[in-house]
């Protein structure tokens, strides 16, 4: 059942552009107009929302990190992102014109539910974007959105995290045509790019076998550190989180603009950095930003592992690995950054000799608070 893959995880990495397609599937229309008919919510309620909340754990919050830069760039609706164990704890300010989003694969997590039944308790609508049909995440909340990646077995999400960056993107891009906000050429070319994902993820599959080298020469290493910015950031956050868990490492997710507040204290030579560069095309004055934390942190000896777009020559002589991605929109960079995370961390832990479909102490659905 692993497909001829040695481990589960190795298979659902490679399923990915898959899962990528499937979960776009029906959902953008000849006419380049997303169809979200699945959606209970009716289009009124979202019309007048005033606040979309977005609760999960883990990797689901990584994705609704970056959900959050999404659906404020493209609908302008205030957006808040938070670990579901501390949010309804702090008596969050919710009401009937908040929309929470709550994202998980498993569909089980208790944390994730007790944040929406808290949140609905106010009044609040909640959106799943789930992966598991019936479970008890979607059956709780007012709609739900499927991610289709098709079962997901090894505890690290790989292709569950994927298609739940896919399924925000749709509700950011839905909700900006529902409520006219920035409709025109910028969001016809991302939905255009949306439905590219697929080829391009495969791209970087097909490219992965210096990363896999890399990992394994890093073995050793004690620590590894995660920069990014923007959407980059928590694709960081999601490097370092399959790192830990995989080969019980340190590591460490930090926003490259933070680095001067403390964590560069940390840089010491030879230590592994891996930094997820933004499109130079853009935001470009965040390209240049970067290429300087990357100098930086050179400076001081530790041995960088570049993350950069195809064309992006200004990060190249800073660069003791360069490992090349396809050129996206800007937002959806981390669907192709995060692959060689998931294919380092997961190499890396196999040349440790740890079983990564199975890491120790952790279990696929968390169904304890
Ligand atoms: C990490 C991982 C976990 C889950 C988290 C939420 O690789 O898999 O961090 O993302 O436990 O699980 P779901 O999405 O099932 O709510």
């Amino acid at each position: 059942e692993k497909g001829g893959y040695d481990y589960f995880m190795l298979k659902e990495i490679a399923e990915q552009p898959k899962a990528v397609a499937d979960t776009l599937l029906g959902r953008i229309g000849t006419d380049g107009r997303l169809t979200l008919d699945e959606l209970r919510i009716p289009d009124s309620v979202l019309r007048e929302a005033d606040k979309v909340v977005i609760v999960a754990c883990g990797t689901a919050f990584h994705a609704g990190m970056i959900a959050k830069y999404a659906i404020e760039h493209w609908t302008r609706i205030p957006c808040e992102v938070e670990v579901a164990s501390e949010f309804r704890y702090r008596d969050p300010i919710l009401d009937g014109r908040t929309l929470v989003i709550a994202i998980s694969q498993s569909g089980e997590t208790m944390d994730t539910l007790m944040a929406l039944r808290h949140a609905r308790e106010q009044g609040a609508k909640v959106l799943a974007i789930c992966n598991t049909n019936g479970s008890t995440i979607p059956r709780e909340s007012d709609a739900v959105l499927y991610t289709h990646a098709g079962p997901e077995v090894a505890v690290a999400s790989t292709k569950a995290f994927l298609t739940q960056l896919v399924a925000c993107y749709l509700v950011a891009l839905y909700l900006g045509q529902v409520r006219g906000t920035k409709w025109g050429d910028e969001i016809s070319a991302v939905i255009r790019e949306l439905g590219d994902a697929p080829r391009q993820v495969e791209q970087v599959l097909q490219t992965m076998e210096p990363v896999r080298e890399l990992a394994r020469s890093l073995a050793d290493a004690r620590s590894v550190l995660f920069l990014g910015r923007h959407v980059g950031f928590p694709v960081a956050m999601e490097g370092a989180l399959k790192l830990k868990e995989l080969a019980y490492m340190h590591a460490e997710g930090f926003a490259a603009g933070e680095l001067k507040h403390g964590p560069i204290a940390l840089i010491e030579p030879g230590l592994p950095v891996v930094v997820v560069v933004p499109s130079p095309r853009g935001r470009s004055i965040l390209h240049d930003k970067i290429v300087s934390n990357i100098q930086e942190i050179r400076a001081r000896g530790a041995r960088t592992i570049v993350i950069a777009e195809e064309g992006d020559e200004a990060v190249a002589p800073y660069a003791d690995h360069l490992i090349r991605i396809p050129v996206t929109p800007v937002l959806l960079q981390p669907l192709v950054s995060v692959v060689p995370l998931q294919v380092f961390a997961c190499e890396l832990a196999t040349a440790k000799g740890h079983e990564v479909d199975q890491p120790r102490n952790l279990a696929k659905s968390v169904t304890v608070e």
